[in-house]
């Protein structure tokens, strides 16, 4: 196939070219390096001994992105270009839905336009909010409690209607929490700033760029008190891509698929994995709860098995074992 990537120059995205280009699929990808550094398309021909088409185009611009699809005539559109950040989200409300909205429906009018109708979304299990049960089911209630949740809300509204027209195959995956890094060490996630996830800031501890962790709350009501989430290594989230790729000309109705590993795993237990896969101690203080956060949160993945036949294979000490080496081998990320 001959898909092109949005966002393709990101932490999930660039993971994702490497599956498709190892795959003999052929890549284009659309960035503007908003939230990426360059140096990230040199590691892909790196691993891949293959270099995707790059464009540096804004998504919101809709006369470049109809020049590319002119040019290429993709097959399918894996769409992750986006901003990110919660906290950022609500302090920059219109910049996030400017930027998350606009650029997703100027790629779907330009889809549109050039009858390109199959597309696999970046969604995320924030669009659960808080949930009611565990594990959390495609069929349970969508909430968003902050503007980046709301795009995300907004964007699968919009999908699900669009899927109803003729000829369009949709498939929006759920993301739990993206984790790990290509197994080469050349690519991995290279937050800019303080980060806001706690593994990038446990290996940030780990490399003694940052003095101690802080453990945001250890009175939830979970076996060891602190937050319980459902870590998936990026490269199953990638292969995950490749799966619903394989499979979206069989959706005839928009379909929304969970993708994670369907176990949880606390605060301390991921210290415990990381200070193993480093042979490194993490100081850590405990916090108060962090606002908004939620106690646990994992996926049901039958879903993802059933549809897509796919399910995660790396553990989450394979993933601390990879950000570690990525980490280790690039301190400062793809900055040299
Ligand atoms: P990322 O920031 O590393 O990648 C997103 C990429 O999109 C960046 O390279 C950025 O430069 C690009 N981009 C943003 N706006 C753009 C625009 N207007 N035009 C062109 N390029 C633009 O993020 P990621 O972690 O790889 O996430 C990818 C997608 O997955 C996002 O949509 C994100 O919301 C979603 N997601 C991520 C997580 C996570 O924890 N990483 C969890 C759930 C969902
Ligand atoms: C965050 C996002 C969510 C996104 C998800 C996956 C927020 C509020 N939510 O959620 O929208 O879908 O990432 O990328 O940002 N923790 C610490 N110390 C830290 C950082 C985190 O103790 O320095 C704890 C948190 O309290 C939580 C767990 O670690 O229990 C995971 O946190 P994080 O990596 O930020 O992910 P989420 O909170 O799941």
């Amino acid at each position: 196939m001959n898909v092109l990537v949005t966002g393709g120059a990101g932490y999930i995205g660039s993971h994702t070219v490497v599956q498709l280009l190892n795959q003999g699929h052929s890549v284009i990808i659309v960035d503007n390096l908003v939230n990426a550094h360059p140096n990230v398309l040199e590691r892909i021909e790196r691993i891949t001994g293959k270099s995707p088409m790059f464009y540096d185009y804004d998504l919101c611009d809709e006369r470049s992105l109809d020049e590319v699809f002119s040019v290429h005539s993709p097959d399918a559109i894996i769409h992750f270009a986006g901003l990110k950040a919660v906290g950022e989200s609500v302090e920059q409300p219109l910049r996030y839905y400017h930027n998350n909205l606009t650029s997703t429906l100027t790629l779907l009018r330009v889809m549109q336009r050039h009858s390109v109708k199959n597309i696999v979304f970046s969604s995320s299990a924030t669009v659960y909010g808080d949930p009611d049960t565990l594990p959390i089911t495609e069929a349970a209630p969508l909430k968003a409690t902050n503007p980046y949740g709301q795009t995300k809300l907004m964007i699968e509204t919009m999908l699900m209607d669009i899927a109803k027209t003729a000829d369009w195959h949709i498939i929006s995956l759920r993301y739990f929490n993206p984790v790990g890094a290509h197994q080469s060490g050349l690519i991995g996630e290279d937050p800019s700033g303080t980060p806001n996830n706690l593994l990038p800031y446990v290996s940030q501890v780990a490399i003694g760029k940052r003095e101690k962790l802080s453990v945001f709350g250890n009175d939830y009501n979970t076996p060891d008190g602190t937050g319980i989430r459902d870590y998936i290594h990026v490269v199953d989230l990638a292969d995950a891509h490749l799966a619903a790729l394989s499979h979206i000309k069989d959706t005839t109705t928009y379909r929304a698929i969970n993708i994670g590993t369907g176990k949880g795993t606390s605060v301390l237990e991921l210290i415990d994995s990381f200070q193993a896969a480093s042979s490194k101690e993490i100081p850590y203080d405990i916090l108060p709860r962090r606002a908004g956060d939620i106690a646990s949160c994992y996926a049901d993945v039958a879903l993802a098995k059933d549809e897509l036949g796919w399910e995660a294979k790396y553990s989450i000490d394979e993933a601390c074992e990879d950000s570690w080496r990525w980490q280790s081998q690039n301190p400062n990320g793809y900055s040299e």
